[in-house]
Order: structure tokens, then sequence, then C-alpha cells
């Protein structure tokens, strides 16, 4: 094959025989990196109006280049495009139908510029836009958690430790502990960005070129902060792919938790919530079934997040400097963790909106579990005995309540002292206004202080968590 015939490889000039098919379609990539296909033209663009700029190409090849381009975005987007395994990548595909349709121009696009600086700037450009629809997601999502927040910021529900009921909480409370995570989310994402935010291109090949190219025009252009100070670091590392892929890891971790609590609290055991029939599907087999498909997805989609962190990173860890082909198998991982975060994002936005809760159920399950015993024990503590006595005392007060099959507060204060007289000093440190303590409203109230689960904290934090959001576009 000779680089005259039209299936010629970009580079098939040194070669004296073509690669098999097989070695062909295992080297490609154009059947997943053309969904940078966008981002290719753009970063092209600017490079030519670079190379325009200073001279290195004419303004008529400028002109040619834009004219093409034009028409290879539109007959992409009518999906009419001639992607072509024979052209390996988005990069050669999109370059070659450019020369086709212009001539010598777009063989003079590349001047000054290597695949290897070019796919590193596309991965950057769609990485960035998607950090920016996760980000505007992760918002969504908490807009629609706070205000079920809100709803139930004094809906008292157990809270547990252990899955045993530990303490009252508020059910707003509780929801709030999953707007904190996603916030640390967000933060992340963030802060992720500003690294991906930045420009390869101009390292070519790896070394830079001896083209004298503008690289803070063309970041300009491209709208990133800063350019990548080391040409052979700007072309092999993606340590800001495996970042994105880590705090996606993190906030799947997050919405798999709630995930694995949202199936537990739907439950009939547990029966605290109810979910839209939208998230649910039914048995084939089974005709009482509703089970809630969604939230499993969701926890078992973490697993392939977590699984794509790991790709990347053992992808990386064992490439010596610069670009190696092993980069390629990047891209995979990478869409398909944002497909994931995304799509989950979206669905939970809207499952917000789907929770029922079962206040009484939560209340019910309130009178089991002596929820209100470390409250008596600090009601102890405040009369004056020691915290270890008062735990002693309440513990043979829950066991007292025990055997008689009953709650805390539903025991008299004469049956209280005398279950607790074996402990020194408290039977007499208790009076009527113990059983204040013991309720869960007066539980609820008396954690008071910020962070705490009193519903007028609860209801403090979810109005600065909304102040915290930024307004939706
Ligand atoms: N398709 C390649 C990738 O995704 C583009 C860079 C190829 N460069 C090279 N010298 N083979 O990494």
């Amino acid at each position: 094959m000779t680089s005259n015939t039209p299936s010629a490889k970009a580079w098939s000039g040194r070669f004296s025989e073509p690669v098999t098919d097989l070695v062909k379609r295992f080297t490609a990539s154009v059947d997943f990196d053309r969904r940078m296909a966008s981002q290719d033209i753009r970063g092209s663009l600017a490079h030519a109006r670079m190379l325009a700029r200073q001279g290195i190409i004419g303004n008529q090849d400028l002109a040619d280049i834009e004219r093409g381009m034009t028409q290879i975005r539109d007959e992409i987007e009518r999906g009419v495009f001639a992607w072509s395994l024979d052209d390996e990548d988005v990069h050669l595909n999109i370059e070659k139908r450019l020369t086709a349709l212009v001539g010598d121009a777009g063989k003079r696009l590349h001047t000054g510029r290597s695949r290897n600086d070019q796919v590193a700037t596309d991965i950057r450009l769609w990485l960035r836009d998607a950090i920016d629809q996760i980000m505007h997601l992760i918002g969504d999502f908490q807009r629609n958690l706070l205000d079920v927040a809100d709803e139930h910021a004094a809906t008292p529900m157990p809270g547990f430790t252990h899955l045993q009921v530990a303490q009252p909480v508020t059910f707003g409370h509780h929801l709030m502990a999953y707007f904190e995570m996603t916030r640390r989310d967000a933060e992340r994402f963030a802060d992720a960005r500003r690294r991906v935010n930045r420009l390869p291109l101009g390292a070519a090949a790896l070394a830079g070129t001896s083209f004298p190219i503008d690289r803070h025009f063309v970041a300009q252009e491209l709208g990133f902060e800063a350019v990548c100070e080391n040409s052979l670091d700007a072309v092999s590392d993606r340590d800001f792919a495996i970042e994105f892929c880590a705090a996606s890891a993190l906030l799947m971790t997050h919405l798999s938790r709630l995930s694995e609590e949202l199936i537990l609290w739907m439950s009939p055991r547990v029966g605290f919530i109810d979910l839209a029939d939208r998230f649910c599907t039914g048995s084939s087999i089974m005709p009482q079934k509703k089970n809630p498909d969604v939230p499993e997805l969701v926890r078992g989609k973490t697993g392939r997040v977590n699984g794509s962190l790991v790709a990347l990173l053992t992808l990386m860890k064992g490439q010596p400097l610069a670009y190696n082909k092993d980069n390629q198998e990047d891209k995979e991982p990478l869409f398909d963790t944002a497909d994931t975060v995304i799509d989950t994002l979206r669905i939970f936005a809207d499952l917000m909106t789907g929770i029922r809760v079962k206040v009484d159920a939560m209340a019910n399950a309130l009178r089991q579990g002596y929820a209100t015993a470390t409250d008596l024990a600090d009601y102890l503590v405040k009369k004056g005995l020691p915290f270890r006595d008062a735990h002693e005392a309440v513990a043979l007060a829950v066991r007292g309540a025990e055997s008689r099959g009953c709650d805390l507060p539903d025991l008299s204060l004469t049956d209280l002292g005398a279950i607790m007289a074996p402990v020194e000093g408290a039977a007499e440190r208790l009076g009527e206004d113990v059983f204040q303590v013991l309720t869960v409203a007066g539980s609820l109230a008396s954690r008071d202080h910020i962070g705490g689960t009193a519903p007028n904290q609860v209801r403090q934090a979810i109005n600065r968590a909304r102040a915290s959001l930024l307004p939706t576009q």
C-alpha cells in the first residue's frame, strides 16, 4: 500500500506492509473516541487560528480549514459523517475528511502539533464539560433533597449505630448528612476541574515544537486557565482523569449508601418510606412484589465506577515518559464513569421527589429500642451522678423495662427508683422532671447546637445549605 491509495494510514509511508485486520481493529479507537469529535474540532480551530496569527499558515488556509470544519461538524451532527476504522481514531478521521474537502490547507493543520497533545487537549475539553454538567446535577439533587429535609426537619426517627436503635434524630437531620457528603463531592469536582482546565497543546509529540507557536493564545481561545508547563508531562499524564474518577467513586459511594438506606427503609419489615412506582419494578413471578430497582442499581453501578478508577490507576502506574499507546485505554473508563454519574444524579434528583415518608412507622420504631436511654443518663449526670454510674443505672433501667415489656417513659418514678437502687446515689436523684427528657421530643430539642438534631438546628442547617447553593440556571 502506498501513501497514495485511498485507505493509506497517515503514517504508512514508513511501512512495507499494512497492518492485519485484527491489528487494525485492536489499535483503533474511533468507535469510542468519536464522542470527542466536537472537542477535537474546537481544538483544531483554535490551533489553526494560532498558526495563522503567527504566520505559520496563510489566512486562506485558515479560511479553508474553518469552512471545512463547519461542514464536518454539520455532517457529524446529522449523522452522515463516514467514520472509518481505517483512519484509526477521531483525529485522523476528521483530518482526512478535512483534507478531502479543502485540500492542502487540511494537510497543513497538523503543523506544530501531534496527536499526542491533540488527544490530551480533547479529553480535557470533554471532561471539563462533563464536570460542569455533574456539578449542575449535584445542585439539582441537593435542592430536591433539601425540600424533603425541610418538610421533615422535625419528624422523629430512630438514629442507628450498628443498625441498632441508638438515639432519636429527625428525618431531616438524617437527610442533611447526605447534603454534607455531596457538598464535599461538589468541592472535589470543582477542585479537580482546576487541574483539568490546563492546555496540553503545544507540547506536540513530547518535546515541544520548533514552530513559533503561541500557547497562551490557544489556551485563551479554548477557555483554559493556564498551559501545561512541561511538554513531556502534558502528553503523558492522565492524573486529572484519575482525580475525576476518584471524585466520582466517592460521589457514587455516598449515593450507594443512601440507596442502601432507601432499600432498607422501603422493606416492609422497616416500612419507613415508600418509593414512587416510577422507580420500582415488579416481579415476573411474585405478584405482590414492588422492588426498589433504581437504588439497587445505583448501589451496583458504584462497583463499575470504582473499577474504572482502579483501571486508570493501573493504566498509569507502569508508563515511562512520555506518551504511550496505553493511554488510549483511558477513554472508555472515563466516559463510562461520567455517563454513570450523570445518569445516577439525574435519576436521584427525581427520586428525591418520589419519597413518601411514613411518619407513624418511624415514630413506632422509636418506641422500641430505648432510644432515650442516653438522655436518662445525661439527666442523672446533670444532677451530679458521675457518668459511669449513670450509665450503669440506666442499663439496669433498660433491663427492667425490657423484662416488663415496656419503654422507659412507661415506668413509674417508684419503679425506676427501685430498679436503679443497686447504683448508689441514682434513685435519689430522680424527680418528676425526668419524664421530660425521656420523651422523644425532649431528647430531640435538647441537642440544640450546630450540627445537632434539634429541629430548629436542622432548619438552620437547611437554610444555610440553601443559601450556599447556586441559583438554578
Ligand atoms: N488515539 C490515540 C489516543 O487515544 C491518539 C494518540 C495517538 N498517538 C500516537 N502516537 N499513536 O491516545
